[in-house]
């Protein structure tokens, strides 16, 4: 596993095609598992800065690097996330679109102005606009037909969301049946919401059944799936709409404002304020202070009347929408990219409040980096009550002048996680320090070190560290890596909170406990032999696999490949990175004289063989497993097996890439630099310095031609 929360660490300027190809992969992952944090399990695992960072950085290497734009680029789909496994797909009559933001008078004027433009309107034609406060909560849609609710689905990706019938179907506020007359079939659009009341009785009561849950946890029990602490309103209504099982969510106080159209058999109005006495009329609870605007000046007011009422509301809003009363106007705007013409949320600004700062913990993600996080003394910002905020690193603590028993000042703009964006220099405490940031993991004790450039500390004990185990351990098993059939996330982690796997090397050890496995529930004995089989399997796993498995940074599966190859077994590739931990050593000239492994990639490496720890747990790995040599293919026929060659100027006839493939292939060592050591030195084109050292050293030297015909392969 090649964690990536911290690539950012080379200019996107400085990095090689190969560097750039391997963050892109890196990033279109990382990117998809926090979409499915967000959009899916409802629990964002990153703040919104620290996601925009990512796609920022992604989209600025897919700009110098047009050719590597990856088919699952993150820029590629909407944001939003494709439709979760487990519930059905529904595809949406017309897209479900977003809407453009407004913040200040100038962009809603320019709004307007932009509408009369479009639609060639005189000044004096009057614009009307419907004014509806924007709750946070879950855009659903709701299909009748013949008057009948017949399903409902998430918004998903704009195109295809979940379908949630049977959840919708536990909501009081959805009517079930329309008040005639309707059309045959219509999609109405509306918001599934939570209250603030509603929201914090619901959130202590999950908060205590997680801690109930540690503690249960911790006294040895077996303890159920974990359970989700929401952290605001938007998130509770997402997480509970969500739910596989719907006697969750009727458990759940959810509730529906309805407030926009789908396709329609036929028209039900000629304007939106026509529209929204309709669903009224249906049945349909509309937010009783939405309202008929008849210009420009009329919204810039009520929008400051709203941001006056948005605290004594019973629910979350983070601006107003509105939207062009006029429907046919609206058909001729139509849209632009996924947010209509005719329609804009005008955003408040964000809340702010200001409290004490009570400590900062260091947490351990599941990659190792460690992040700063106040604690501080509980307040409400915008109506959620907030006492954690993230600090994100060691230079933003800096960079902020962050400390200890400062006041801080925390902000919370819409689902945004809340954020210090200062503090109140006057009310420093007088014996205030600066923090200091620790220099090992208060985790596991390993070293933790950040790489010059780096913005994020990251522990270095990834195999043995707890708060990284269960990601290693699942990555370990993984079909990519060891392939252990029976053991894939689920198992690990139940294994896991049984107290038997901690490390790698547990899982050879699974045979010792095969008594306690049988008493889970639902392993019979067949389950477990399986299990145990497949483990027996994997003692000698090939060693790229198993280097693969290991888990380190940026080692992934074709460096895993590179280092496999180069070093053919187990035994030399671990004394080589013993070795190599010494700056300047014939074995750290070695690794780095790898072709593909660059400078970051050796010190990662030599950073996991500094740490002890990792080696009592790579030795006890080595105590249960042998990893097999990569075979050289043809390597006994092969002129080319067993020797170490370069390339160095242009290859006429094939790529450099391909030509290193080829001669690994036939068991030959490809490396970067010319020394003693080297057996043959292809010579290309305007070849340089490497040319006239092999001759210097008098090495054999081969032209294209020559090499060509050693390779095996035909005149060009
Ligand atoms: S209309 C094309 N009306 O805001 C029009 N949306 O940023 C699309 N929202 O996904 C939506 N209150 O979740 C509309 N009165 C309202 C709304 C509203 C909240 C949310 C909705 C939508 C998002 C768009």
């Amino acid at each position: 596993m090649t964690d990536n929360a911290s690539l950012r660490r080379t200019q996107v300027d400085a990095l090689t095609e190969a560097e750039a190809a391997e963050e892109l992969a890196a990033l279109a992952r990382e990117i998809a598992g926090h979409d499915v944090a967000y959009h899916q399990k409802d629990a964002p695992t990153v703040t919104d800065a620290e996601y925009d960072a990512l796609r920022q950085r992604n989209t600025a290497i897919e700009n110098r690097f047009p050719a590597l734009v990856r088919i699952d680029s993150p820029n590629a789909a909407a944001p939003g996330a494709a439709p979760a496994a487990g519930f059905g797909k529904l595809r949406h009559g017309t897209p479900m679109l977003s809407l453009d933001n407004a913040f200040a008078p100038e962009d809603f004027l320019e709004f307007a102005a932009s509408i009369r433009r479009f639609l060639k309107l005189s000044d004096g034609e009057p614009l009307h606009f419907v004014g509806e406060p924007k709750i946070d909560g879950l855009s659903v849609n709701l299909t009748y037909q013949d008057g009948k609710f017949v399903r409902g689905a998430t918004r998903g990706d704009g195109t295809e969301g979940e379908d949630i019938t049977q959840n919708l179907l536990t909501l009081d506020e959805l009517p079930r049946t329309l008040k005639a007359p309707f059309p045959a079939q219509i999609e109405i659009r509306g918001e599934v919401y939570m209250t603030k009341p509603d929201f914090l009785r619901f959130q202590a009561e999950q908060q205590q059944a997680a801690e109930e849950r540690e503690r249960r946890r911790e006294a040895g029990e077996r303890v159920g799936e974990a359970v989700r602490v929401p952290v605001n309103p938007r998130n509770a209504a997402a997480g509970s709409l969500r739910q596989l099982d719907p006697s969750v969510t009727a458990r759940r106080p959810l509730r529906l404002f309805a407030y926009a159209q789908g396709v329609s058999s036929e028209p039900v109005a000629a304007s939106h304020s026509e529209y929204l006495a309709v669903l009224k009329r249906w049945g349909f609870k509309v937010n009783p202070l939405s309202r008929l605007l008849p210009d420009a000046e009329a919204a810039a007011a009520f929008q400051v009347e709203m941001g006056e009422k948005r605290a004594g509301l019973d629910y979350d809003i983070d601006g107003v929408v509105y939207k062009l009363d006029k429907l046919d106007w609206q058909e001729r705007l139509g849209f632009v990219g996924r947010a209509p013409r005719w329609a804009i949320a005008w955003k408040f600004p964000a809340e702010r409040a200001t409290t004490k700062l009570l400590r900062i913990e260091i947490q351990v993600g599941r990659t190792g980096a460690l992040t700063p996080r106040a604690v501080m003394e509980p307040v409400s910002v915008g109506g959620v009550m907030v006492q954690h905020a993230s600090l994100h690193n060691e230079d933003e603590i800096l960079r902020k002048d962050v400390r200890e028993g400062d006041t801080v000042i925390l902000q919370r703009a819409g689902d945004v996680i809340p954020q210090i964006v200062g503090i109140l220099p006057e009310k420093r405490p007088a014996d205030s320090k600066p923090f200091d940031f620790p220099t090992t993991c208060p985790a596991c004790g390993s070293h933790a070190v950040r790489p010059p450039g780096e913005v994020v500390k990251r522990c270095t004990g990834g195999l043995i560290c707890p708060a990284q185990t269960v990601e290693r351990l699942i990555h370990f098993a993984s079909r990519v890596a060891a392939d252990i059939e029976g053991l894939g996330a689920e198992n690990v982690i139940l294994l896991h909170e049984a107290g038997l796997l901690k490390a790698p090397a547990d899982i050879f050890r699974l045979k010792d406990h095969r008594d306690t496995m049988l008493a889970f529930r639902g392993w019979g004995a067949k389950k477990v032999d399986n299990l145990l089989a497949a483990i027996e399997a994997r003692r000698d796993m090939p060693l790229e696999k198993f280097i693969f498995a290991l888990g380190i940074r940026r080692i992934g599966e074709a460096n895993a490949k590179l280092l496999a190859r180069h070093y053919h077994t187990v035994e030399a590739w671990r004394q080589a990175m013993l070795d190599a931990r010494i700056i300047g050593s014939e074995a750290r000239e070695g690794l780095g004289s790898i072709a593909g492994i660059g400078p970051a990639i050796a010190d990662e490496l030599v950073e996991f063989f500094k740490e002890p720890r990792n080696l009592t747990a790579l030795d006890a790995l080595l105590a249960e497993v042998q990893p097999t040599p990569p075979e050289a293919i043809a390597a006994g026929d092969s002129e080319l097996a067993g020797k170490s060659i370069v390339f160095t100027g242009t290859l006429v006839t094939m790529s450099r890439d391909e030509a290193s493939a080829r001669a690994e292939r036939l068991g030959a060592k490809v490396t970067k630099s010319v020394s003693k050591k080297t057996d043959l030195v292809v010579v290309g084109a305007d070849a340089g310095s490497k040319a006239t050292k092999a001759a210097e050293l008098g090495l054999t030297v081969l032209t294209e031609a020559q090499w060509r015909e050693m390779a095996g392969l035909p005149p060009a």
